[in-house]
């Protein structure tokens, strides 16, 4: 039976929010992590256009056209403001460079000194920036899918700052934070702070729902996880919720399925992001406190064929009855078909 609203399908909330909001959907809500990005030849010659990346995440016009491509191109169900995690550290004042088929170079904060000359007041002319592209993409989107905003959690944003560059290894940040705890204390503290007002921006400016990506949660367990990565996230999440608590959270602690009891009960987050690893059982366990979201592997999308079809089947036969927004474990590749997402879109939306 419907239920009056339902009717009227324009005014509905959007299907998103509905998932997210607690409601389950037979053919669930679906965006891609990555999904405005280099396997789109639009978003390469906006790049190119631009002429760096960073240029790209700081011109807010081109930001919110790189934002809007794959919702233009595949209706997905909510569109992620282009930007980058490292904005913040980068807004703070610490050098940042994305080097040409090498990723992000920063230069590495090693003592008190250093950090010292990073400040949240510096960072807030940057942040506008941001803001702005927000106000143009959710413009520029006319009401066809809402508008995540984001930010890097602190313990990945602190490993990121002191590390320099991406790690396999994380063991610039793991001996700064053992043999300079308050060195390391103090990041996370600025990292709070700074995301905390950022997020809050982000949502002023109109973000509908706001995603905290912590990639290299899964380096961690027992105390650790409990003081570098749950601790300063649910400190954000609750200041956040102060200023904006209608405006839900999705966390993403990539990595973690066998902390994702604690990591829900302790940070407050409204939805769970799950990686490529996270059992569907474990994910399906979860439906029962809040929204998962995730989590194909990005490499079955780049595959296609019937390893893909198969696992997205079990993917929603097993998440798709309770409040479950499809998407990836982590980014989309650049090498990914995009014949492969159209396939997928139609699997997901049970056209196929
Ligand atoms: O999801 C989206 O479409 C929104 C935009 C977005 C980007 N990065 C754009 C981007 C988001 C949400 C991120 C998050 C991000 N950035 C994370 C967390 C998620 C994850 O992937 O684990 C991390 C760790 C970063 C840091 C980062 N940015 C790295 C390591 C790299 C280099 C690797 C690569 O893919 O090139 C980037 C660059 C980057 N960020 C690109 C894009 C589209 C590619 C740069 C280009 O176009 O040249």
């Amino acid at each position: 039976m419907k239920t009056p609203s339902e009717g009227t399908a324009k005014q509905d909330a959007p299907k998103f929010l509905k998932a997210l909001a607690g409601k389950a959907h037979k053919a669930p809500p679906m965006w891609l992590m990555r999904q405005a990005g280099r396997y789109l030849a639009e978003y390469r010659e906006v790049r190119a256009h631009a002429g760096s990346f960073l240029n790209l995440c700081y011109n807010p016009t081109l930001a919110a056209e790189v934002t809007i491509q794959p919702i233009r191109r595949f209706g997905f169900d909510a569109a992620i403001i282009f930007s980058d995690i490292l904005v913040v550290p980068h807004a703070l004042g610490q050098h940042l460079e994305f080097r040409e088929g090498e990723g992000p170079h920063l230069e590495p904060i090693k003592t008190i000194a250093d950090l010292s000359k990073l400040s949240v007041s510096k960072a807030q002319s940057t942040f506008e920036i941001v803001y702005e592209a927000i106000h143009k993409a959710i413009a520029g989107l006319e009401g066809r899918a809402p508008l995540i905003g984001f930010c890097g959690a602190p313990w990945t944003v602190a490993s990121y700052m002191v590390e320099g560059h991406g790690s396999s290894d994380y063991k610039a940040a793991k001996l700064l934070a053992y043999r300079e705890p308050k060195t390391f204390g103090a990041i996370l503290d600025l990292l709070v702070d700074a995301s905390t007002a950022y997020l809050i921006g982000q949502a002023n400016a109109g973000a509908h729902a706001l995603q905290i990506f912590d990639s290299w949660a899964g380096a961690l367990a027992d105390n650790d996880f409990e003081a570098f990565v749950i601790e300063p996230t649910a400190r954000l999440v609750k200041q956040v919720k102060a200023v904006h608590p209608h405006v839900p959270i999705i966390g993403f602690p990539r990595g973690s399925s066998p902390q994702y009891a604690e990591y829900v009960e302790k940070t407050g987050v409204d939805a769970l992001g799950c990686d490529t690893a996270a059992p569907l059982n474990v994910m399906a366990q979860m439906q029962s406190k809040l929204t998962v979201q995730g989590n194909l592997d990005p490499l079955l999308l780049l595959a296609g064929g019937d390893a893909m079809e198969r696992r997205v089947k079990s993917i929603l036969d097993s998440l798709a009855s309770k409040p479950y927004v499809f998407n990836l474990g982590h980014g989309i590749l650049p090498e990914t078909p995009v014949e492969n997402v159209e396939r997928l879109i139609r699997l997901v939306r049970a056209e196929a």
